[in-house]
């Protein structure tokens, strides 16, 4: 069995290409996932680095936020009827291994005939996106949003499903990426060239609503919480996701901080504000508080993506042996989709 083993935090090079020569056995409640792809993301990153706040180790681990892959066995206490399903998780580690053995708890169906890559972009990037697109209120047909990072995986997830729910959408990215941006239909900002507060503005000065977004959603975290924030208009909402200037130590834990309390001080101080409200998202504590909400909405999202209703972007499938070129890729930013891990050669996936 081949995987990846990280020993210690840091850089793409602590990420090593292990073999070892038995399989694992799933225990009570758990099951071994032949892995068929495994997602390679940000989050991943931020976890090698050692600054994820939901996992420091134990060292050493195989990293790895999300798979799809095939039960080949059911240990005790698992009906055995999920043997031989696709299946789908958001484990986060586990990912870049030939085999997974996994709580059976969480586990997914995938639907026959889609494709493993395309899947495993689901768990992660779009049951964030739509859940922060849906579970805080429903935004009508017509509503605009903001998404900061719009070519990121999340941002594209984002894109592609405010287009499926009839939302316009405005998408930071830089320069490079606004292609990416506009194939989903949605108006790019490069937030290298100028000010993106005043632009989006701009772009919706004049709305029957008033000037600004009905909801902005933002990831970089810190004090740009304070300019998404600027954006909305009256009555609208911020849902901030993450700390990605922390993560890749362009800012502190501080800063981090402050983002996260000017969240909570907006949404309790809603009334001073125009009615804007601010919420933070967090996929793992919001599926161990609303696990059947993970379970309905990942059922919804397998049933557009077999629909082709969506449309995830995968710029890359490479074998484990790449994960390092993964996440310097990741790294350098600016990849305007998902790069998949297929830990097995084509063609030796079954049996
Ligand atoms: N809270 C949760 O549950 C949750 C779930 C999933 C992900 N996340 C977080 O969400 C973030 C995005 O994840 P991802 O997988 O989508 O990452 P990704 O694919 O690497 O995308 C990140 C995007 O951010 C953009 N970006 C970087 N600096 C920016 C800035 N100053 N302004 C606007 N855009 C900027 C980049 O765009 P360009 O390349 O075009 O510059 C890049 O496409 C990460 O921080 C991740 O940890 C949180």
């Amino acid at each position: 069995m081949q995987y990846i083993r990280i020993a210690r935090f840091g850089g793409p090079e602590v990420l090593e290409l292990a073999e070892q020569p038995t399989i694992p056995q799933p225990g009570h409640g758990e099951v071994r996932i032949k892995v068929l792809a495994a997602g390679t993301g940000f989050t991943d990153t931020f976890i090698r680095r050692g600054r994820y706040p939901d996992f420091k180790g134990p060292l050493p681990f195989t990293p790895g936020y999300d798979l799809v892959g095939v039960v080949e066995e059911a240990g005790p206490g698992v009906p055995a009827q999920l043997t031989g399903q696709l299946v789908a998780d958001l484990c986060v580690v586990g990912g870049y291994a030939q085999y997974a053995i996994r709580p059976a708890r969480f586990l997914v169906p995938v639907p026959d005939g889609v494709d493993p890559a395309e899947a495993v972009c689901i768990p992660l990037a779009y049951l964030t996106a739509y859940q922060m697109l849906t579970r805080y209120g429903r935004l009508p047909r017509g509503a605009t949003i903001l998404v900061i990072g719009a070519s990121g995986t999340v941002g594209t997830a984002l894109l592609d499903l405010a287009r499926h729910l009839g939302l316009k959408a405005i998408g930071t990215c830089s320069a490079t990426n606004m292609a990416v941006v506009e194939r989903f239909g949605a108006t790019a900002i490069d937030y290298r060239a100028g000010d993106f507060v005043a632009a989006v503005r701009g772009l919706t000065a004049g709305r029957a609503g008033g000037v600004g977004v009905d909801a902005a959603f933002d990831a970089i975290g810190g004090a740009h919480f304070a300019r998404s924030f600027a954006c909305l208009a009256p009555g609208g909402l911020l849902v901030g996701y993450g700390a990605q200037t922390m993560a890749v130590g362009g800012a502190g834990l501080a800063s981090a901080a402050l983002g996260l309390a000017r969240l909570k001080l907006w949404n309790a101080l809603s009334g001073l504000f125009g009615g804007r409200h601010a919420v933070f998202y967090n996929i793992t504590s919001r599926r161990s508080a609303h696990p059947e909400d993970f379970k309905a909405d990942m059922v919804t999202l397998f049933d557009l993506l077999r629909d082709r209703a969506i449309h995830p972007v995968v710029i890359d499938r490479l074998p484990l042996a790449a994960a390092r070129e993964a996440h310097t890729r990741i790294d350098a930013g600016g990849l305007g989709g998902k790069i998949v891990l297929l830990p097995w050669p084509q063609g030796v996936i079954s049996g």
